[in-house]
């Protein structure tokens, strides 16, 4: 189903990007993985036989120039999952100005470039697939978490415009909102905060992290890369401008 598809993976040296690089790789797509992080991405790229881009996605010309090489090495992006994020816990009066920026620039601003740069392929091809990986705090606000809940709702709106101006030219735009995914982010805050609040690590996961989902267990990062497979299958051709939730049942209560 993804043979021979050019797909850029952004945040593919860790957590949920790997896992979606890796599932796509087994699919026999052409994986480009682009992050910031040089020596795990190096990693990665050998572990997966995939190519790799390193760059912060945060500022403007990396973006560029990662649709750049990736178009000049294989003549075409048919696949764009922007991945790469990161999380800051701070209240608003404190919340550091800077970091706000960075998030917004990662988070919002880079998927929006990203979108932009690849479109024109896409376009000329009359097929393509954008996956914006949001949150369920792109549907939901969680208190502490301004910069990130601000980003995630802006890139379902994005996810929405990016999906009506596609639908005629063949290219479908989706976002996966999980709550909770087991990556090593996760990992190391239930440590931290088992160790703070002096209860297990399952007592953080079920009665801190998942208090508002039904399902009281963390998501695999191979279960999200799963629904990004099935969005770029054909049986999914109509689903397009999709907040698709993973979420364990959190906004059905
Ligand atoms: N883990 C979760 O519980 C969860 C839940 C919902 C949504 N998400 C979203 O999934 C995405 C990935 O999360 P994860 O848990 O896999 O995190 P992760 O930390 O394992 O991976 C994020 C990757 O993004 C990269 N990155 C950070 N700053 C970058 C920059 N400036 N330029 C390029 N790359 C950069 C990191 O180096 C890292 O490899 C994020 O957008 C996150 O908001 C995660």
């Amino acid at each position: 189903m993804l043979k021979e598809k050019v797909s850029i993976i952004t945040g593919g040296a860790s957590g949920i990007g790997y896992s979606i690089a890796k599932t796509f790789s087994e699919e026999g797509a052409r994986v480009v993985i682009a992050d910031v992080n040089e020596e795990r991405l190096k990693e990665a790229a050998k572990t997966l036989g995939c190519d790799f881009f390193t760059g912060d996605l945060s500022k403007r010309q990396p973006c560029k120039a990662l649709v750049d090489y990736t178009i000049q090495k294989y003549g075409k992006v048919d696949i764009l999952v922007n991945v790469a994020g990161i999380q800051t816990v701070s209240s608003i009066e404190e919340f550091p100005e800077d970091k706000w920026d960075f998030m917004i620039s990662l988070m919002l601003t880079a998927p929006f470039l990203l979108t932009k740069y690849v479109w024109s392929s896409m376009k000329s091809q009359g097929w393509g697939r954008i996956i914006n990986l949001d949150s369920i705090h792109g549907l939901v606000a969680s208190e502490y978490k301004a910069a990130y809940v601000s980003a995630k709702h802006g890139l379902i709106g994005l996810t929405k415009t990016a999906a009506l101006e596609g639908g005629e030219l063949g290219i479908t735009v989706n976002a996966i909102c999980p709550a909770y995914v087991r990556t090593p982010l996760v990992d190391n805050q239930i440590d931290a905060q088992a160790k703070s609040h002096g209860i297990s690590k399952e007592e953080v996961v079920s009665k801190i992290m998942l208090q508002k989902s039904a399902i009281k267990t963390l998501i695999e990062p191979d279960a999200v890369a799963e629904t990004a497979k099935f969005l770029c299958s054909d049986a999914a051709s109509h689903i397009t401008g999709a907040a698709i939730t993973m979420d364990g049942g959190w906004t059905a209560g």
